[in-house]
């Protein structure tokens, strides 16, 4: 099997930056060479090089896909940077549950963009079932995107392993999440990991689909809170910015955006005001 050299990688750098915005810098070469020769040999052994020439010339949606899998990432967790949801709680909970704030329509849209395996849209889930009162009648939904085919399938099982529910309290542990039968192993037998399932009452508010961040979203919108969390670190200057513009375009006025702990939009010269560390306000 040949070795990744450097002419072909930026020709790969080069796909992902014009399909999906990744701006594959050289520090990445040898994580995506591991990856590559992982995923060839695996698919029964064959060349990079015709590998990546059929991806340029005659690639089906589904090799695109599969490239996007070897080459991204999904790292997520539960309540991940809980500053977020605590600027969610004050800001907005506080309000709607007093009464002092309240939302056109009765209608509460929540998108998290880049939604990885549903951690993210889950505990956004869970937060507005904690903290709005059923009694005010809301009527609340929670866009979970992903491009990524791992991702998505993680995203609607709703499944996952104790390692994966680090972050979340043993309260709602026992409220939102349900022990399910473990997988059955190679032999039939079933493995000891134990497995949980996010419930029904949190499940049914969160609607899971692809969405590639850099095409248009048509019929997305007008959402109340978009979580833009630990994406565009993967994206270059310019694709932050289109891509922040887009999210603006689906913002009602006053809705709030959450971008990850080390990610700005300062710089970006876009219309949104910071409230908090990585909150900001159309
Ligand atoms: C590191 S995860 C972040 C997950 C979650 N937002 C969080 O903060 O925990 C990044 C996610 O962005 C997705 N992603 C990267 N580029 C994308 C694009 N162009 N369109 C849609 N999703 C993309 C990846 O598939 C991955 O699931």
């Amino acid at each position: 099997m040949s070795t990744l050299t450097e002419t072909t990688f930026k020709r790969i750098a080069d796909i992902a930056r014009r399909r999906w915005g990744l701006s594959l810098g050289e520090r990445k070469m040898q994580l995506v060479a591991n990856r590559l020769t992982s995923h060839l040999r695996k698919a029964g052994g064959g060349e990079i090089e015709d590998y990546v020439l059929r991806l340029e010339r005659n690639p089906t949606e589904e090799d695109m896909l599969v490239l996007f899998d070897i080459l991204s990432t999904n790292v997520t967790s539960f309540f991940r940077d809980p500053a977020h949801f605590a600027f969610l709680e004050r800001e907005l909970y506080a309000g709607l549950a007093k009464g002092t704030l309240a939302l056109p329509g009765k209608r509460l849209r929540i998108w998290s963009a880049a939604c990885s395996i549903g951690a993210e849209p889950y505990s956004l889930a869970m937060q507005v079932l904690e903290l709005l009162p059923s009694s005010l009648g809301y009527d609340v939904k929670i866009l979970a995107t992903d491009l990524s085919n791992k991702a998505l399938t993680g995203c609607r099982e709703g499944v996952y392993t104790e390692t994966q529910l680090t972050g979340l309290s043993p309260e709602r542990r026992a409220r939102f999440l349900k022990k399910v039968d473990p997988p059955k192993g190679a032999t039939g037998t079933a493995t000891h990991t134990p497995m949980w399932r996010v419930t029904d009452e949190v499940r049914r508010i969160v609607e899971v689909r692809r969405q590639n961040l850099v095409e248009p979203y048509t019929g997305l919108g007008p959402f109340d809170v978009i979580f833009l969390r630990n994406v565009m670190i993967y994206f270059d200057r310019d694709t932050r910015r289109e891509v922040v513009m887009h999210m603006h375009g689906v913002m009602r006025p006053g809705s709030i955006l959450a971008v990850g702990s080390a990610e700005t939009l300062s710089g970006l010269d876009v219309p949104l005001r910071g409230a908090a560390p990585g909150m900001y306000l159309r």
